[in-house]
């Protein structure tokens, strides 16, 4: 039986917005900071010529922005605004490696231009560990690693 409330206490609210004050404190890290962020990185991104070819499906960019700053805001400040499944948008694009490596030099670029050294650091510490997520679950979905690797085989 699912015991969970559908609505948060209001204890937990408060708790989740009080930890999001001590990181935005921390960090310098906010909503406005982070959707500048998310901005300036596609303008970027979608002109890469190693990587913006990968954007062209994008068929609303202000609806993708406003989903990736959600995320960014779950992923850094613990709002928990984003509902979604990034694996899922992910594995059908043709995604490499080397597709990744440029990916974080261009979105750790960007932060260092429009965050604190602190909230740069916070992003790019969650940036490096969900690419490498996302490029190992494509790869199981695809087929093309194991879905479970023992040790010693
Ligand atoms: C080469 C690297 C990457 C490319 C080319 C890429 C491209 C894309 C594309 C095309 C979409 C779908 C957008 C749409 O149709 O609206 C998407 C969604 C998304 N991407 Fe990436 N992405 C990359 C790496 C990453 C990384 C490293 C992260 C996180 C750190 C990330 C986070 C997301 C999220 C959260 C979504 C939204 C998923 C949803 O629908 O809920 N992406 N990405």
């Amino acid at each position: 039986m699912n015991t969970e409330p559908s609505i948060p206490f209001p204890e937990n609210a408060e708790r989740r917005a009080a930890i999001t004050r001590d990181i935005q404190a921390a960090t310098g890290l906010d909503e406005a900071v982070l959707e500048r962020l998310v901005r300036q990185f596609y303008e970027t991104a979608r002109r890469d010529a190693t990587i913006g070819y990968l954007f062209d499906g994008v068929a609303d960019w202000e609806k993708h922005i406003a989903k990736i700053a959600a995320f960014w805001s779950s992923v850094a400040l613990l709002t928990g605004r984003y509902h979604g499944q990034p694996l899922a948008a992910h594995y059908p694009l043709p995604l490499e490696p080397h597709h990744f490596a440029r990916w974080l030099i261009l979105f750790e670029a960007t932060a260092r231009q429009v965050c604190s050294p602190a909230g740069a650091d916070l992003l790019m510490e969650k940036a490096h560990r969900i690419a490498h997520s996302l490029e190992i679950g494509a790869a199981v979905v695809r087929g093309e690693l194991p879905r479970r690797v023992r040790p010693g085989t």
